[in-house]
């Protein structure tokens, strides 16, 4: 159940990967790279304050404010070889635990390793095996050719295209994507 999730996040592994909540020590691998404004293109901005000084992910601003444990997911990728954050991934926005959308993004020196689909398998194996989630969105840009590559190769339908939408901070040309627990189901009927 999604609830079990709401305070430890669970860490997942794969061949190569290691994903798991991100700490106060991975600062100096997140400095490497989450600043890069390439990572950005398709959201429409460059990269926030936050995200060129990560350290400032782990200071709470107001320590006194008792946080809401929240359902989201949202995770770093550990590559095991190096020991190094290279990505992140994420489940957020999730609606009634039974709706969510998936983001992510990669260091731009591990780009076209196949890490995001590795990764995003590994984590639509914990939705649909271990959560009442039924539906993943995700939305991608139609001229994001890497995003839409993944989306396609992890088994997801592509249910339409929506003309300048609003995404993230830019209005855009997007693919809307799906995978229902049904879809997921059958996937690894044919796979098995
Ligand atoms: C999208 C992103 C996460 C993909 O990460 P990745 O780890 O490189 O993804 P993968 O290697 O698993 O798969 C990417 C696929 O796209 C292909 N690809 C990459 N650039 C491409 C391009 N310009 N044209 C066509 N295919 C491309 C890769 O070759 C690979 O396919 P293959 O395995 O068949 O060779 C990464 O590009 C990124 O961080 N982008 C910036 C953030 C972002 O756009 N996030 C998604 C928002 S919806």
């Amino acid at each position: 159940m999604l609830k079990d999730y709401e305070i430890d996040k669970p860490i997942l592994e794969t061949d190569r990967l290691i994903i798991r909540v991100l700490n106060e020590n991975d600062v100096a691998d997140l400095k490497e790279w989450l600043g890069r404004d390439e990572i950005y293109t398709y959201w429409g901005r460059k990269a926030s304050k936050g995200e060129k000084n990560p350290e400032l992910m782990f200071i709470d601003p107001r320590p006194w404010v008792k946080r809401k444990p929240s359902l989201d997911l949202d995770w770093g990728i550990v590559l095991k070889e190096t020991n190094k954050v290279v990505g992140m991934i994420a489940v957020f926005d999730i609606q009634n635990a039974r709706m969510g959308d998936i983001a992510y993004r990669i260091n731009p020196e591990y780009w076209s390793m196949g890490i995001t689909t590795e990764a995003l398998k590994e984590v639509l194996r914990f939705v649909f095996e271990n959560t009442e989630i039924d539906r993943l969105n995700g939305r991608v840009d139609v001229r994001n050719a890497a995003s839409n590559k993944v989306m396609e190769k992890c088994g997801f339908i592509k249910e339409g295209t929506v003309r300048q939408g609003k995404m993230v901070s830019v209005y855009c040309d997007y693919n809307i994507y799906g995978m229902l627990r049904e879809d997921y189901m059958s996937m690894q009927g044919v796979n098995s």
